[in-house]
């Protein structure tokens, strides 16, 4: 069993503030996946559940228990970071078994415990292989597997897949997926590529600058984004922005188009950001006129950057577009897909 509750946790290096009062409750056998920008506290945190940082303030609970001033090898939880961290003069299953050993399981119960793990990431053909004879994914692998074969209540990962090219990256992504689909372990994963935190979550939790934006579900955020910062974080390419006025319940863009609302209740602020996803652009001959910037065409669809409205913004549309550069198409927009935001606090308007 493994749920995991952070209430209310600070953490200050010296006198400077890096988290500011975080609160999350995962459930046992929840994946997941903290995101944010660079430097936002995503390691931090998950280093403090690891117990490898002093919490400032706040608690931890682990199964119920307050772990604060726990050691990390009191926690039960297994961490793989970003640089496996192998060791580099033992093989693959010395390295997988080191943990087993340390705590004096018996030889037998390590032998067979690696040999499952070993199995389960197609490691077999390896185990007496030493890490610089691996690759990249292989390693990632065995350092999976080291964290694996000691069954703890929750796994924690810190971007364990962005030193791997982006096919392996794909292949790890699922592998990871299917690991916890049977195991059933409480995970904790930090990434900063939103499309893994999107593909692999069960809920996310955006981060930025030390404190929560929104927790949910992939499609919650995706539908539903709380603000304009997880708006344009979640989704890609990003969401676009068109800043603009409310007059008489319609949009009006900063160059004077008008487009219709989506009905969300009365709106008491002048200054309202809209929020396009590049998808919900239609191809519309009694659309707004949008000057095409630059047009590529993936095959399955179109990505088109265009001025829409006095703003650059991206469309991605499911046709073939025959157009060049500087032609002018038609677009209308899905109204009831349209997201609304106060441009002043950047907050979410309506449901
Ligand atoms: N030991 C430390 N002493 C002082 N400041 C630190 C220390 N460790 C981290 N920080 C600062 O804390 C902030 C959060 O760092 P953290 O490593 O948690 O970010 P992150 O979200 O994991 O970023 P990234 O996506 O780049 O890994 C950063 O501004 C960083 O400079
Ligand atoms: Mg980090």
């Amino acid at each position: 069993m493994g749920s995991v509750s952070i209430r209310n946790v600070h953490k200050s290096y010296g006198a400077l503030p890096i988290l500011h009062g975080v609160s999350v409750d995962i459930a046992d056998g929840e994946f997941v996946i903290l995101v944010g920008p660079s430097g936002c506290g995503k390691s931090t945190l998950l280093r403090m559940l690891a117990g490898l940082e002093a919490i400032t303030g706040g608690e931890v609970l682990i199964d119920g228990q307050v772990v604060n001033t726990k050691p990390p090898k009191e926690r039960d939880i297994a961490m793989v970071f970003q640089s496996y961290a192998l060791y580099p003069h033992m093989t693959v299953e010395a390295n997988m078994g080191f943990s087993l050993k340390l705590s004096r399981a018996p030889k037998a119960e390590i032998k067979s415990r690696v040999a499952v793990a070993a199995k389960s990431l197609g490691l077999e053909p390896y185990l007496q292989r030493y890490p610089k004879h691996l690759s990249g994914g292989q390693r990632q692998r065995v350092a999976m597997g080291r964290a694996i074969v000691r069954d703890p209540a929750v796994f924690l990962f810190d971007e364990p897949l962005s030193n791997l090219d982006a096919k392996l990256r794909v292949q790890m992504r699922s592998e990871i997926k299917q690991n916890h689909q049977r195991l059933r372990t409480t995970t904790v994963y930090v990434t900063h590529d939103q499309i893994e935190a999107m593909t692999m979550a069960d809920r996310i939790v955006v981060m930025n600058a030390g404190r929560i934006e929104q927790i949910g579900t992939p499609l919650e955020l995706y539908d539903r984004p709380a603000n304009m910062f997880v708006a344009g974080f979640i989704g890609s390419p990003a969401m676009n922005f068109l800043a603009g006025n409310l007059q008489q319940s319609e949009f009006s863009a900063s160059d004077g188009s008008k487009i219709a609302l989506p009905d969300v209740g009365n709106i008491n602020v002048d200054k309202i950001t809209l929020g396009v996803r590049p998808e919900h652009f239609r191809i519309d001959l009694k659309g707004l006129p949008a000057e095409v910037i630059t047009i590529e065409p993936t095959g399955a669809e179109t990505q088109v950057m265009m001025r829409f409205c006095g703003h650059d913004v991206v469309g991605v549309f499911r046709e073939r577009i025959d157009v060049a550069a500087g032609q002018t198409i038609r677009v209308s927009l899905d109204r009831e897909k349209l997201h609304l935001f106060d441009t002043k606090t950047g907050k979410r308007i309506g449901g």
